[in-house]
């Protein structure tokens, strides 16, 4: 069965982030699909140090469990991540993720090659899109395909749960979760 790895890069265990990763997981299991979440609540993902280190060990020297969900990412076919909004910007821990992860593949076996994906933004007012620009640049330098949705995948919302009032961003969710998974299929 393909899998598809779900990281919600809030603090909150049951904010909205989470919430809308849930909301994806549900949509990719009943496609037939395996799908994970790792929440970064009561994690400490550190910045990339630029050691080099990882150039040909394909492991990261900082420990804080970075490697193991790298691991998860690289078994996995599908990569999606929701970030809360943070002054305009994606949550600075989900960004480190995003920066060693992409370094392990970089320097060394480009395992995230043809991984199908992409970001979700969850913000209270304002900065959703750009966030979203933001996590892109992940996506594409690591030749990995991001299916779009019917809207920007972008949702409202300020206390946790908030943003499951938010009809039309969480159909946006659902649709691009629904297109990840199609796509995995189809590229089988
Ligand atoms: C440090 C910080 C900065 C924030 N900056 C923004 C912002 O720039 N724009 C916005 O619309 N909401 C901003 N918010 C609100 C959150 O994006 C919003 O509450 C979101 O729903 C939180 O998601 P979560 O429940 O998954 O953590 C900020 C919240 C915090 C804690």
């Amino acid at each position: 069965m393909e899998k598809v790895l779900l990281v919600s890069g809030s603090p909150k265990k049951e904010g909205n982030t989470m919430r809308v990763m849930e909301k994806c997981a549900t949509v990719l299991t009943a496609q037939g699909l395996e799908a994970e979440i790792i929440s970064l609540a009561g994690r400490k993902i550190e910045a990339c140090i630029a050691c080099a280190k990882c150039v040909g060990t394909g492991v990261c020297v900082l420990d804080d469990g970075l490697n193991e969900i790298a691991d998860k990412v690289r078994a996995a076919k599908g990569f999606i991540i929701g970030s809360p909004v943070y002054f305009g910007t994606a949550r600075g821990d989900l960004m480190n993720l995003l920066q060693r992860v992409g370094m392990l593949s970089y320097n060394n076996d480009k395992f995230l090659s043809w991984k199908v994906g992409g970001p979700i933004a969850v913000n209270r007012r304002g900065g959703a899109t750009a966030t979203i620009q933001e996590m892109l640049m992940f996506f594409f330098i690591n030749e990995m395909i991001v299916p779009g949705s019917t809207y920007w995948n972008i949702l409202f919302g300020k206390k946790p749960g908030e943003a499951m009032e938010d009809e039309e961003g969480v159909r946006t969710a659902e649709r691009f979760a629904e297109n990840v998974g199609k796509l995995i299929e189809k590229l089988a």
